[in-house]
């Protein structure tokens, strides 16, 4: 058998370009097949489509149309956010030149744990990190995975720099990666405060910092998962300063707004954390992962400092080959960063703001339909693109059901959230090609699917 090409080296460019078109080809004629914006039939049906189109995992002989076949029947399976009748996550449709730029990082395959394989791509992830923390009114910013990784560090940093224990306070609108990074890290049970409404509610926030020995950690979140409401951060920031407690903004989702003239001041407030998590992969377009922790103090960042001979060896640092491992808990790590750099430069503040104010836009059309439609209810005005709403006369069952119905029959996916007690369909709207027709298309189809 001859040797099967590489995608680096002088001959990289020229062996990928034919499997390129077998890509694009297969991803089009997949999603043909699909036919919507998501594989009719349910788990069972999907399942078995995989099945058959992987055949045997590790054949003794290998089978060339392999690529073809695997990426028609993941396209084929696969929930398209583009599709504008898919709406449910904070999973948004990433941009075409973020994800060309994408194949570049997967070609070149820098790896960002030392100098030494990533001269250029840990370079360019100083310059955009910085970047990318200004924006936010912070000093400096880490590359996770996304959010949750990110809310990890956060409290990680907030430990080590209370001296090995910190108790979190987050608002029980917050999102469980924080709990859970508590449970993670050794830290005490979080304390959680009420978020009547969708967010965290202050007095309540003011009462616990009064009464709870310290050190703590207030979580705050701009762009709840559920509603994408933003906490009160304005006041929350005085309320820490008051008590002397750190502060860390959940931004995963809400952090985009800065893009936008129209939606940044939502964000008043952000400048005064600790901590800040930012995820391009929600209001941002990005292809996963596109993470990012900021911080306000980067001399604390130190404690992540780590020492490998093989990597970062005391004479090489001391010649100036940049120490990379202080930078995250990884070692092996992909230059995410490029295709955020491209979409940046691509685009521009303006390109991006112009497509944060089109999803904000689409959720208060889609709002205004669900409001004037009599066989709904709307939650409330939304504040980012996440509309809550739910056909008036179902019960809590009913409204589940239509949202798996509408999964199963591949029609719609649209997601669920509970608020004040009750059942809801939640719509994430992160298309910003999404046409007024396809909004009252996706409420139709609820309707259609609502038993009477
Ligand atoms: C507010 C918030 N924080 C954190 C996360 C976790 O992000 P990731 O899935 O990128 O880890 C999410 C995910 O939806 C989120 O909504």
């Amino acid at each position: 058998m001859s040797m099967p090409p590489l995608a680096s080296g002088p001959d990289g460019p020229e062996a990928l370009r034919p499997l390129l078109d077998t890509v694009l080809d297969a991803l089009a004629a997949g999603a043909r097949a699909r036919g919507g914006p998501l594989p009719a039939g349910g788990p069972d049906a999907v399942a078995a489509r995989v099945a058959d189109a992987l055949g045997e995992v590790l054949p003794d002989d290998g089978d060339p149309d392999a690529l073809r076949a695997l990426v028609h029947a993941l396209a084929e399976g696969a929930v398209d956010p583009g599709d504008p009748l898919c709406a449910a996550h904070l999973h948004c449709p990433p941009l075409a030149v973020a994800t060309a730029a994408d194949l570049a990082a997967s070609a070149l395959n820098p790896s960002l744990d030392s100098w030494d394989q990533a001269p250029a791509a840990s370079a360019l992830e100083a310059r955009v990190t910085r970047a990318l923390a200004h924006h936010v009114g912070l000093a400096d910013a880490l590359v996770t995975t996304g959010g949750t990784e990110s809310n990890q560090l956060a409290l990680l940093l907030a430990r080590e720099a209370h001296g090995g224990s910190v108790r979190l306070v987050c608002g029980a609108n917050a999102h469980h990666s924080l709990p859970r990074a508590a449970w993670l890290l050794g830290l005490p049970d979080p304390v959680v405060v009420p978020a009547p409404g969708g967010t965290l509610d202050p007095a309540a926030l003011d009462a616990a910092l009064t009464t709870l020995p310290g050190p703590l950690l207030v979580a705050a979140t701009a762009g709840t998962t559920d509603a994408g409401l933003i906490d009160p951060l304005p006041e929350i920031a005085r309320l820490c300063a008051a008590h002397g407690a750190r502060l860390h903004v959940d931004a995963a989702y809400g952090a985009g707004l800065a893009f936008s003239d129209r939606h940044r001041d939502k964000l008043a407030g952000l400048d005064t954390a600790h901590t800040v998590t930012l995820d391009l992969h929600k209001l941002g377009w990005q292809p996963a992962a596109a993470g990012l922790l900021a911080v306000a103090r980067p001399d604390e960042l130190a404690v992540l400092h780590q020492r490998a001979d093989y990597l970062n060896a005391d004479d090489d640092t001391e010649a100036g080959l940049p120490d990379l491992l202080g930078r995250s808990m990884r070692t092996t790590r992909r230059p995410d960063v490029l295709k955020t750099a491209v979409t940046l430069k691509t685009l521009g503040r303006r390109g991006l703001g112009a497509l944060v104010d089109q999803v904000c836009a689409h959720a208060e059309e889609f709002a205004a339909l669900v409001r004037a439609h009599p066989g709904f209810e709307l939650y409330d005005r939304p504040v980012i693109s996440t509309v809550l709403f739910r056909p008036a006369a179902a019960d809590d069952d009913a409204v589940a059901a239509v949202r798996r119905r509408l999964l199963h029959e591949g029609r719609a996916v649209l997601g669920r959230a509970r608020l004040d007690g009750r059942l809801w369909l939640k719509a994430t709207l992160l298309n910003p090609h999404t046409r007024p027709d396809e909004l009252a298309q996706l409420l139709k189809l609820v309707e259609g699917t609502t038993p009477a």
